[in-house]
This record gives structure tokens, sequence and C-alpha cells, in this order.
């Protein structure tokens, strides 16, 4: 009831206020870094789900084995980062929320700072969105999403609050390589979300849930960079490839078991109680091939609904809660371009996923092709309906 009459309104504020406010509060429009495919025709994201950072060196490590416990700490998670950015160069670093652990960090700006140190000083961009525990501390969930934006090295954006709800819902192009005749498209569209934390509707508990003015966003910028993508010069066929970021899991995770999904799951998926669609909106969209979340520390897979692959980051902190035994762990997430009959590089051929263990021997587990042109393509069938 209350959206009917609220959503004519997003759609004028989106259009005509969003794109350009964005740019002018985040006071970087200009001098961000454009994120593009190499030489190589590669491009790589790493995925740090659930930091849960609190005061650095003084914060426990929470279920890691008796004979581990002593002298571990936060500062094993910053360890981690490093040891995953050094040995795998990704080109961006996306961080799911749940950054840090509000409930014990003493000061959550600093927090943060520590939090982002490693994506920061190798100077790498990163992109973060929150989770349900960012704002604990001393920052509200706006506080701390306009202190991420103001880091170094961030492509994080900032909405203001009103028009869309939550605080970090933005999207990122990357364009084609250098030199090649998609070099000013983009190729690869990343979006991210701002799941927020708890329900505030008295009659409905647990997590909260994507709203449908951000979903409404979602829709007009997919609509947007997929008529770009489509047109000249260099009109492509298809739609770049979408992929999804943001913290608590859909309901739709609980559509899968180990007949059907890589990786495990060893507690429940604690998505919202209530669902609001997004799922459906992004299979509607047609862009979107796979969708990145954490929240949930022990469950690590990746299942296929529809058309889209469902993945979790798998828990990374290690102040965050785990299992004993169980190796902390990080996703990482490799897109290659085709070649185009000039042998030039063209549009995204694959999607490839695996993950590493913070192991002795930085284990690589359950590598998988999540989407790729000639296997997957756009493979909705046309549905007849002869009635
Ligand atoms: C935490 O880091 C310390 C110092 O480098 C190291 O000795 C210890 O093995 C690490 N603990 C775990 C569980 O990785
Ligand atoms: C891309 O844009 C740059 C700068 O405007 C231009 O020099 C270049 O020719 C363009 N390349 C293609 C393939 O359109
Ligand atoms: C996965 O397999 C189970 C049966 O083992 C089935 O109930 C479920 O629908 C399957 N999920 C998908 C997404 O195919």
């Amino acid at each position: 009831m209350r959206m009917a009459a609220f959503l004519p309104a997003i759609a004028v504020a989106v259009s005509l206020i969003f794109v350009p406010v964005w740019g002018v509060a985040t006071g970087r429009a200009s001098s961000a870094k454009q994120l593009r495919f190499g030489k190589d025709g590669r491009f790589k994201i790493l995925q740090v789900a659930d930091m849960h950072f609190a005061d650095g060196r003084s914060t426990p490590c929470e279920d890691v084995l008796p004979s581990q416990r002593r002298g571990c700490s936060d500062l094993n998670t910053t360890a981690f980062v490093f040891r995953m950015i050094d040995a795998e160069k990704p080109d961006l670093v996306v961080f799911t929320g749940d950054n840090i652990f509000g409930f014990d960090a003493t000061d959550a700006a600093k927090s943060m700072d520590n939090a982002f140190s490693p994506a920061i000083t190798s100077s790498i961009p990163w992109a973060a969105v929150l989770g349900n525990h960012d704002q604990e501390s001393t920052l509200s969930r706006e506080g701390v999403m306009k202190h991420i934006v103001g880091l170094k090295h961030t492509l994080s954006q900032f909405n203001p609050p009103g028009e869309i709800d939550g605080f970090g819902n933005y999207n990122l192009e990357v364009r084609g390589a250098e030199g090649s005749s998609l070099a000013n498209k983009s190729v690869l569209n990343l979006y991210f979300l701002d799941s927020g934390d708890y329900s505030t509707v008295p009659s409905i508990t647990g997590y909260d849930w994507i709203k449908p003015s951000q979903q409404l966003w979602f829709q007009r910028t997919s609509k947007k960079l997929q008529r770009a993508y489509v047109s000249k010069p260099m009109a492509q066929k298809a739609p770049a490839p979408g992929l999804v970021f943001f913290h608590i899991p859909l309901p739709e995770f609980a559509s899968f078991d180990s007949s059907n999904f890589t990786g495990v799951k060893q507690e429940a998926i604690s998505s919202p109680s209530v669902n609001s669609g997004f799922f459906a909106t992004m299979v509607e969209a047609g862009d979107v091939k796979a969708v990145f979340t954490g929240h949930d520390h022990i469950n690590d897979f990746c299942g296929e609904l529809t058309g889209i692959q469902l993945c979790y980051g798998g828990g990374f902190g290690y102040h965050a809660y785990g299992k004993a035994g169980w190796a902390r762990r990080a996703r990482l997430i490799t897109v290659s371009l085709g070649k185009t009959k000039r042998t030039e590089w063209g549009g995204v051929k694959s999607v490839k996923t695996w993950k590493r263990l913070d192991d002795k021997h930085f284990t690589a587990i359950d590598s998988m092709v999540l989407w790729s042109k000639t296997y997957g393509g756009n493979r909705r069938k046309k549905h007849i309906n002869r009635a």
C-alpha cells in the first residue's frame, strides 16, 4: 500500500538525481580508477566475507582449535587478506559485509581503517557493502558507509538516505581490454546492494531484506547498461554478464542440497523470513549470472537456480564464528574474455570461481565454471503459450 504511492516518485528521483549526486557526494567521480580487463583478457575478484574485525591484536580468535588459540587475533585476519592479495593479485577486492564486528570494536572508524588496510596499502581497488554487524560500534550504518567511501583506493559509493533504502547501493563497470574494440564499453557489470540488518516491521522477525526501492534501482541500472552494450558502436548481441554482491543470502539459497551444489552447507540458510522478490527481479533482468553473499560463515557453496549461481564466500575472519579445524577461506572469481575473429579481445567468455583456504598449503578447492558463453549464453527458452 505504502509502496504503490512511493514508487513513481522513486523512479523520477533515481533517474534525475541519483546518478549525478553520487558522483558529487563521493567527490571522486573524475578521479575514480576505471576498472578494465587486463592485456591477458582476465579480471580477477577476491571476495572477503565476514572479517568481523574488532580491535586488532587484543581481539581473540573464535572457533579455532585449542592449539591455535594462543597468539591468534584479528591480526591473523589481516595476515590472511595480505596472503590472498600477494598470491592472487586480484584486480578488485570485494568485502561483502560484517567487515567489522561492531559489538567488540571500540572505535568503528579505527576498526575499519585496520580491517581494510591490506587493500589500501596494496593500492588495489576495493569495494565494500554493509552486513548486519557493521553499525554496532560507534557509527550508524550511514556513518559507516560514509567512512568507507572516504578511504583510499575504494570504489565504494554512498547513496544518501531517503530515495533508496540502505547506504551502499551502487554499480561498477569493467571495460573491455585496452586497445580492443570494446575498450570503451562495460563488458562486465558489478552490482552492490545493502541487504540491511534486521526487520523493522514489528510483525516480522529476523533479518532485513532487499527493498522494492533497491530493486527498482537495480532494474533501471541493468536496463541502462544493457541498452548501452547493444547500441552502436560495437553493438553486442547479448547483455554483458552481471555479478551481484551483498551480505545476507536470499531465501533461494535454500534451494539446494549436496546433490546440486559445490561446497558445503554446515548451518541453516539465515535469509530474511520474507521473500521480497529480488531473485525474480534478477532473473527477469536477464544479465545476472552469479550472486555472492556472506553471513553464514560455515556455508561456502555455489548452486545454480534458473540460470543464476548463488554463492557463499565462506567465513574469512578469525574473530567471526566458524568451525574449529575447518580453515578460514576466501572466494576468487576470474572472468575471462573471448577472442573475436580478428584475434582481438572481445566480450566475456566465462566466469570461474574457486576458494583458497588459510591453511599451511594455501589449498585451492572447489574450482568450477559459474557461467560460460558457449555453455550458457542466455539459456532461458522462449515459452510458447498454446492455450
Ligand atoms: C596467527 O598468527 C600468528 C602470528 O603470525 C601465528 O603464529 C599463528 O599460527 C596464527 N594462527 C592461525 C590460527 O592461523
Ligand atoms: C575509446 O575512447 C578513447 C578516448 O575517447 C578513444 O581515443 C578511442 O579511440 C576509443 N576506442 C574505441 C575502440 O572506441
Ligand atoms: C536439488 O536437488 C534436490 C533433490 O536432491 C531437489 O529437491 C532440488 O529441487 C534441487 N535444486 C535445484 C535448484 O535444482
